[in-house]
């Protein structure tokens, strides 16, 4: 039987999660893959913690030398996270013929086409269905089971952090503090909260998603980016009032010709499938133009299952003879069709303060018409003051009109505030 030999750089949460399956596994994998995957080395740079977790003294190392110099390793597991020296490492790796295997979306999002150009040159892989959504197999999903369809249309809960922090907030009113110590607490989050918090995560896996869906090359920085930290409480309940859930979405559509990408807070109907998607489970729901809907459904982040990810890419890369490469990012139009205006059109929920004075709302209402934006619900609640809280629903509007209008509308005499702008599904 075929003995693969592996190196693993960064034994934190996912590479962790990956070793231990990896080991503890080992005589599965090979019975029934017909591959036996052996750790030949790991590469982190805390030598206790990482002899702490069982890893013999001989297979763990702090240089890349012992990596790339070893000819026996035929694949390289990234898990350090970060763009340097994660890149440098990588490349080095390939460079020397190893495949890859990452978790890393923010270093593939960013440098995906120079990586996959460094391996094909070099007769190597690079594979990395662990960089998005965790244990759900939605890269080989993309890649293997949609070759029939055009993929329409793709909306993603699709970070974990996120869903776990907006779920504690509705079903048990946790702070927005306290829900997010907990999910770094199970090792969800980012190193940098940020990334999860202000959807950076979300949107370069987005732009891996989609451009895999989509057969084109979309930039990251082609995807509109909102994160949860505007989100209130008051804006919760007001979406269970009216029927809704709030969920940071992931949303990638074709428009005509246009292929348009972006990640922010958004009322979901109760009803909706991805309304149930609770904790830290992520969902990607795909209309492809044959199959219609598909929903693919897991954890998207924590160590076993990412390391479930990673491990599949392991032994799919293992069992290959070559290697495939997208190579749509190479062409010089790569891209064009990608729409960066951020114009799109959406339904809208606007929550406002305004002084309760009569007029008030059909001032607000005319300002709304002026700019072709429909209202579709109202809702009006005096604070018990001298001013009240309204809320509208709006029809389809263009992202555009409606800022212009909610911009008009913040100068009026008897508003005091625009307090939330959210998109609806
Ligand atoms: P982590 O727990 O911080 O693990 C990273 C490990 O790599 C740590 O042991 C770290 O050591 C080590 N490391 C970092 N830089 C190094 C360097 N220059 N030389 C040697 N060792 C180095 O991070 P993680 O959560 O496992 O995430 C790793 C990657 O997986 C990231 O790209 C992340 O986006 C991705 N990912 C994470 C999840 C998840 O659920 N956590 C899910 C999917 C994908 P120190 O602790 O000393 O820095
Ligand atoms: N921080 C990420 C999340 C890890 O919360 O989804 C998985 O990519």
């Amino acid at each position: 039987m075929k003995t693969v030999n592996v190196a693993i750089m960064g034994l934190g949460t996912v590479g962790g999660g990956t070793y231990d399956i990896l080991t503890q596994n080992r005589d599965y994998i090979k019975r029934t893959q017909g591959v036996d995957i052996a750790v030949k080395r790991v590469l982190d740079r805390d030598r206790e913690r990482v002899l702490g977790r069982g890893v013999s003294p001989s297979v763990f190392t702090d240089n890349i030398e012992n990596v790339v110099s070893d000819s026996s390793i035929s694949i390289v597991i990234e898990t350090m996270g970060g763009v340097e020296p994660a890149k440098s490492f990588i490349i080095k790796s390939l460079e020397s013929g190893k495949s890859v295997v990452t978790a890393n979306k923010e270093l593939i999002a960013k440098h995906w086409h120079e990586l996959e150009r460094c391996a094909k040159a070099h007769g190597a892989g690079l594979y990395f269905e662990a960089s998005c959504v965790g244990g759900v197999p939605v890269i080989r999903t993309l890649t293997e089971s949609m070759q029939a369809n055009r993929v329409c249309e793709l909306y993603g809960i699709i970070n974990g952090t996120t869903n776990y922090i907006l779920t504690k907030m509705t079903e048990e009113g946790l702070s927005y503090e306290t829900a997010l110590r907990e999910a770094q607490q199970l090792g969800y989050a980012e190193f940098n909260p940020s990334a999860d918090v202000d959807g950076f995560d979300a949107m370069y896996k987005l732009s891996i998603l989609s451009s895999l869906a989509f057969h084109t090359s979309v930039p990251y920085t082609s995807v509109y980016r909102e994160g949860i930290t505007r989100v209130t409480a008051g804006d919760i309940k007001c979406a269970r009032d009216l029927g809704y859930v709030i969920k940071l979405l992931a949303i990638g559509r074709r428009n005509g010709d246009k292929i348009e990408a972006r990640v922010h807070p958004t009322f979901v109907p109760v009803d909706h499938p991805l309304a149930s998607v609770r904790g830290a489970f992520n969902a990607v729901l795909l209309t492809g133009d044959f199959v219609d809907d598909i929903m693919l459904y897991g954890r998207g982040a924590g160590a076993r299952p990412t390391g479930s990810a990673i491990v599949s890419d392991v032994v799919f890369c293992a069992k290959r003879t070559e290697h495939e490469y997208t190579d749509f990012g190479i062409s010089d139009k790569a891209g064009e069709d990608v729409d960066s205006s951020g114009d799109f059109t959406s339904k809208y929920y606007i929550s406002l303060t305004a002084f309760d004075r009569a007029g008030v709302l059909s001032a607000v209402s005319k300002v709304l018409a002026g700019y072709g934006v429909s209202i579709s619900t109202v809702l009006q609640k005096g604070s018990g003051g001298e001013t009240a809280n309204i809320t509208f629903l709006t029809h389809e509007a263009g992202e555009k009109s409606v800022s212009a209008a909610l911009a008009e509308i913040e100068k009026l005499e008897y508003v005091r505030s625009v307090d939330s702008l959210i998109r609806c599904l």
